[in-house]
């Protein structure tokens, strides 16, 4: 079976998670979903990034214990899994045994390989950002995220970066589509080319991280830590040739030098495969700004679920952008979103057509009569949906994914409205069950085809058709709904938002 590995970051635990957070998580769990349909053995992590000196102080000021309290907030992340309906195969903290185990032995490898050495550190560092900036990135004496940088000096161990750049340029020139979209690629590429200095990989001003093998003093940098999880998790250092290397990790555009340049350059060292693909999603802003914690200008996933239900929080997340770009958070627009696309379009079709099957044809999937069993137009648009979805979700374009099952829905609902099969119920009875027939197979694909996105509704639909098989191989005729299945009573599966 073809495997396919996808991954979220690992949160930081200094607070609670908000939509920015859950938009990784579902673009990642719609992914993971829609290959598992499609045929592959998947594996989907996500988890939580504990140490550094960022979580220390954010305990500090809570007044109680790290550990406790990383352990408390990580709980949350935890709970993201049945609040967005993820299906997450694992949960990676990075304070347990097997990813502290994971990351000694890759640092062990790369001091033996001769990749780190021991020098003095002295430099702009943001906690905020737990990254290092080079005097020429500052911005009137800030990083370039605005955040606050403070001057380093210490000893510190460093990993040989820059003996990496020329791999690395000559990497990206051979794998064009490595981080997607594209302008990232260029933007890491011209980063790499401007020149790579060695990385300052820990700190001993702090005690909260992995300890240094061979050395107490130190504790390893909260990157070089936090990167190692995406292998820790499969069994590094055993055997991870099952998953590796990884297919695609899923990250915020502001984290994608860590993943492109950082853990490519971190893995050639140690001589291991390099993951296949970084896809980097843009911000979602409120008034023009990016939604973070630390500007306290957030919306949480519990509020946005609470109020919107969990499928809905999930389709409009993935609908209302184009995946890369940033986005103005609107609620109202969500809300329309959701009446148009899923309550008037998706969800009056399934309501007009099964609850005539079921008063029509009592309750049962009728025996067509006529020489085709459904509207072979309509159908053929049905069976290409699929192609469209796969070609969008492998172009990282899931709003795209998303309008290709809306406008099959469309084209079902204009077939509809030609036809008006309540006239034929009193003029034309057979014309009638085939006109149901073709309506209630289409609307078959688009169970099927929802599961990725509004997984609950998806499963309502599909239960009410009576389905049994439900992956992507069930996109043909043979699996045609056959004529005597019983169709259940109608249930709104998408009801309206209120505003
Ligand atoms: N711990 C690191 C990642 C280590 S991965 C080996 C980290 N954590 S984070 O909690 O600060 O951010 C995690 C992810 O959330 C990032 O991909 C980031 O881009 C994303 N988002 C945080 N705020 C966001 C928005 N306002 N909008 C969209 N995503 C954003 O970085």
């Amino acid at each position: 079976m073809k495997t396919f590995y996808i991954t979220t970051p690992i949160y930081y635990v200094n607070d609670s998670p908000h939509i920015g957070h859950a938009y990784t998580d579902i673009a990642a769990d719609f992914v993971a979903r829609f290959k598992r349909l499609d045929g592959y053995d998947v594996k989907f992590l996500t988890g939580t990034d504990e140490h550094g000196q960022k979580i220390q102080r954010a305990a500090e000021k809570a007044g109680v214990s790290t550990i406790d309290f990383v352990s408390e907030v990580s709980k949350r992340f935890v709970a993201l899994t049945p609040l967005l309906n993820l299906s997450n195969d694992d949960f990676i903290r990075t304070t347990e045994t097997r990813h502290k185990k994971a990351a000694q032995h890759l640092w062990s490898l790369l001091t033996e390989k001769g990749h780190i050495y021991k020098g003095k550190y002295c430099g702009w560092y943001s906690v905020r950002d737990e990254a290092y900036f080079d005097e020429k990135e500052l911005i009137n004496g800030k990083a370039p995220t605005g955040s606050d940088v403070e001057w380093l000096e210490e000893e510190s161990y460093f990993f040989n970066l820059s003996i990496w750049q020329d791999k690395l340029l000559a990497f990206y020139k051979d794998n064009p589509t490595f981080a997607q979209p594209s302008s990232r690629l260029n933007e890491i590429i011209k980063f790499v080319e401007r020149g790579l200095e060695d990385l300052s990989i820990s700190r001993s001003s702090f005690k909260w991280g992995i300890e240094v093998p061979g050395d107490d003093k130190h504790v390893m940098y909260v990157w070089f830590d936090a990167l190692t999880n995406y292998i820790s998790a499969i069994g590094y250092p055993g055997d991870i040739s099952q998953y590796w290397p990884a297919d695609v990790h899923m990250v915020g555009k502001d984290i994608s030098r860590f993943h492109a340049i950082y853990w490519p350059a971190m893995l050639m060292a140690a001589d291991i495969a390099l993951p296949k693909q970084i896809i980097a999603h843009g911000w979602w802003t409120i008034d023009g700004e990016k939604m973070s914690k630390s500007i306290g200008n957030v919306v949480s996933s519990q509020q946005l679920v609470d109020e919107l239900g969990c499928d809905q929080t999930r389709y409009c997340l993935l609908r209302e952008i184009a995946f890369g770009n940033d986005g103005n958070f609107s609620k109202s627009a969500m809300i329309i979103r959701i009446n148009a696309e899923l309550a008037n379009n998706i969800g009056n079709l399934v309501q007009r057509t099964l609850s005539m099957i079921f008063k029509n044809c009592e309750g049962l999937m009728p025996k067509v009569s006529t020489d085709e069993i459904y509207n072979q137009k309509l159908l053929n648009v049905a069976l290409d949906t699929i192609n469209q979805v796969r070609l969008t979700i492998n172009n990282t374009q899931y709003q795209n994914s998303l309008e290709a099952i809306v406008n099959l829905s469309n084209h079902a609902n204009l077939y509809i409205d030609e036809m008006a099969p309540w006239a034929l119920a009193k003029t034309d009875r057979p014309k009638m069950e085939f006109v149901l027939t073709s309506l209630a197979e289409v609307i078959r694909y688009i169970g099927i085809l929802l599961q990725p996105i509004t997984p609950i509704a998806a499963k309502k639909l599909l239960d009410m058709l009576s389905v049994e098989r439900r992956d992507f191989a069930a996109l043909s005729k043979e699996y045609m709904i056959k004529s005597g299945t019983i169709i259940a009573k109608p249930e709104i599966i998408f009801p309206r938002a209120e505003i």
